[in-house]
């Protein structure tokens, strides 16, 4: 029997900047997500496709346009799971395009899930990943500009930047019922060399199961001490998948973890809810396009 085909995507939930730019490259990445799963393909190549397109817009915070850390370096997350627990992600990678494709390639060509810096780069190479710059001058020069208050070598109110967060990220399901989730993310401005988000870890930016499919957005650092994607996917299968999005975002909130999340149970229903500013949102259902 077929499924409903249903996606949705996020532009994280750090606040709305250029709001036209941001709600165009959401209609531009779902549309592209949606014909994938019209034409009969499958939920993962649809949000493969979703993040790369996301990616590759410098507002949005992932791929070219990520924020910088510390050192002035980009080193970017991503992660790709499926409703059968396939799992891939890369973290702190550097001097790629599309993180999401090197995650991909993790799941698909290796016995691994998680490949990090410089030899997740190497891996990437091996596969064909050519080297690409993603660093641009609007972030360079936001950079600076927060750089300036930063006065010893180890940024220790990461949390006064939690405005400058952002990541990306896409759930669909396809005709034969298969969920996947694609997350991707620059991280958290002036982080530390070396830091790993939430992004990349499984349960945390990520997760789905046969219950459904959840990516996450926010600060990293909380949502990975709440698993807050695997927490959502484990209440869609125990609750109406109302209440298992106000449910989580009541414990995210009482946790003081801000953050975002977006969802596709089983049935094809969806959560996109947040307790930050704002968050940036698209989705399409029943072939209706939705935008925030
Ligand atoms: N949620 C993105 C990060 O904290 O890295």
């Amino acid at each position: 029997m077929k499924s409903k085909i249903a996606i949705i995507a996020h532009g994280g939930a750090g606040g709305i900047n250029y709001p036209h730019r941001r709600r165009s490259g959401l209609i531009k990445a779902v549309q592209a997500g949606y014909e994938i799963l019209r034409q009969g393909g499958t939920s993962l190549d649809a949000v493969e496709k979703s993040a790369t397109i996301l990616e590759d817009i410098t507002i949005f915070n992932a791929g070219t346009g990520s924020y910088f850390n510390l050192s002035g370096d980009v080193e970017m997350d991503a992660s790709v799971m499926t409703s059968d627990l396939m799992f891939g992600a890369v973290g702190v990678i550097r001097d790629v395009k599309n993180p999401i494709r090197v995650a991909r390639l993790v799941m698909e060509r290796t016995d691994h899930l998680l490949l990090c810096g410089e030899n997740a780069i190497t891996f990437g190479r091996l596969m064909g990943m050519e080297y690409h710059n993603p660093k641009t001058k609007e972030k360079k020069r936001i950079w600076k500009r927060k750089k300036k208050k930063c006065t010893s070598t180890y940024f220790k109110k990461i949390s006064e930047l939690v405005d400058l967060y952002g990541t990306i990220g896409a759930v669909a399901i396809d005709q034969h019922g298969l969920i996947s989730v694609a997350t991707s993310s620059g991280g958290i401005n002036l982080r530390l060399p070396g830091r790993v988000g939430d992004t990349p870890v499984i349960g945390a930016g990520t997760y789905a199961d046969k219950n459904g499919g959840v990516s996450a957005t926010g600060h990293g650092e909380e949502i990975m001490r709440h698993l807050l994607a695997f927490r959502a996917v484990t209440l869609m299968g125990k609750t109406t998948i109302k209440r298992a999005g106000e449910r989580v975002m009541r414990y995210a909130t009482k946790n003081s973890c801000k953050c975002g999340i977006i969802g596709i149970n089983k049935n094809a229903e969806m959560l996109c809810l947040n307790n930050t500013k704002a968050m940036s949102w698209c989705y399409i259902r029943n072939g209706k396009l939705s935008v925030f």
